[in-house]
């Protein structure tokens, strides 16, 4: 079976098995004693080679709105479509989602990695999330605090890895709309309304980020690397144009793409993998590439940034190989 349509990246694999839920009692019945991967729509999962596993699919669908003195409490199924779900909101007179418009990827993927873009994070609006546990077969469900968010972290990374499949993901959406504005071209909308961040938000991606479906990406690649402060002020005497933002007392957050397109890699190109001309930090596939070619890609941009920088840049996308993740770091140089 080919896993090309179900990952957005679409280098060539196959896996043994491929299991779709539309249905929650289907994961009751699941062993899950053979290696397994649970995806969404894959936007954020790359298979590396062929899985030696089962492919867990989610697609359960269906919203439930319940409405509260302050804001309403949406609880969506996994297998929703982000996209259609900030589409939703807005159309029902709940804003909050705008500058999360355009994500790739299911609701249920959305809060492995904390999805983030123009000054939001989903944290920010998760009441709770619902899991399916392996061990135990049950439901269990995870306040915000407990799912430990970070940038583009989570328990689901981590202590619950391969542990969980999350089932539904609730969210709060204040009747007190406050938008958030404070990235650049969100500043100078003339007129402020949901729609018109919405609006924004979607010109704004369309014109750095690739549609995957019809050039194959899986989004930012890497993620931006969060260096010591000290690091930074000697960067900024070299580089005193480098986009930073603070991130703790002792850390501040670099951009990654800025990091690749001023060591030049713009446009560099492996077998069919090229790094985007639009947004360095986003490598796009041609087709007539493999898995080996992507892994030569990864360590060459991670060299490059490691000389040039002395930062180790982590790829934020998940690699999957034979029956596991891996991880590709400069260590394996
Ligand atoms: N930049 C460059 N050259 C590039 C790319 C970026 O100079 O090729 C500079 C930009 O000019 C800007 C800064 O780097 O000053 C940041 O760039 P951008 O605003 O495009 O965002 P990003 O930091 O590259 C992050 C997220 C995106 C999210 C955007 C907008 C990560 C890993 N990526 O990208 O998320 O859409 O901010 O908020 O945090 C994703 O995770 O897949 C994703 C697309």
């Amino acid at each position: 079976l080919s896993l090309q349509a179900f990952h957005t990246f679409s280098l060539p694999s196959q896996c043994s098995q491929l299991c779709e839920i539309t249905d929650l009692t289907q994961l009751q019945l699941l062993t899950f004693d053979s290696p397994f991967c649970i995806l969404g729509e894959g936007s954020n999962t790359v298979f590396l080679s062929d899985y030696q596993g089962t492919v867990i699919k989610m697609a359960t669908t269906g919203i439930a709105i319940i409405e509260r003195d302050n804001d309403y409490l949406l609880e969506v199924a996994a297998g929703e479509n982000w996209h259609q779900l900030v589409a939703y909101t807005l159309k029902q007179g709940m804003p909050g989602l705008e500058n999360l418009a355009l994500i790739p990827g299911t609701v249920g993927a959305a809060p492995v990695q904390n999805i983030g873009a123009y000054g939001v994070e989903l944290a920010k609006f998760i009441e709770y999330v619902e899991y399916f546990d392996i061990a135990t077969k049950q439901l269990i469900r995870l306040s915000c605090q407990q799912c430990e968010f970070g940038y583009r972290e989570s328990i689901f990374k981590h202590q619950l890895k391969n542990k969980a499949v999350i089932t539904c993901v609730a969210l709060a959406l204040p009747k007190l709309w406050q938008p958030e504005l404070s990235y650049g071209p969100l500043q100078q909308l003339e007129s402020v309304t949901a729609q018109t961040v919405f609006e924004q938000v979607i010109k704004t991606r369309n014109s750095k980020l690739p549609d995957p479906y019809i050039l194959a990406n899986a989004g930012s690649f890497f993620k931006n690397p969060i260096i010591e402060n000290q690091l930074l002020s000697e960067l900024l005497v070299a580089h005193p144009q480098l986009p930073h933002y603070y991130y703790d007392e002792h850390h501040h957050k670099v951009a990654a793409g800025w990091l690749i397109e001023q060591a030049g890699l713009k446009g560099y190109r492996i077998a069919g993998i090229e790094v985007h001309q639009q947004q360095a930090l986003v490598l796009v596939n041609h087709g007539g590439s493999e898995g080996s070619d992507l892994i030569k890609m990864i360590q060459h941009i991670q060299q490059q940034i490691w000389q040039r920088y002395q930062i180790s840049l982590q790829h934020e996308v998940r690699l999957m190989n034979n029956d596991t993740e891996c991880h590709i770091g400069l260590g394996e140089l």
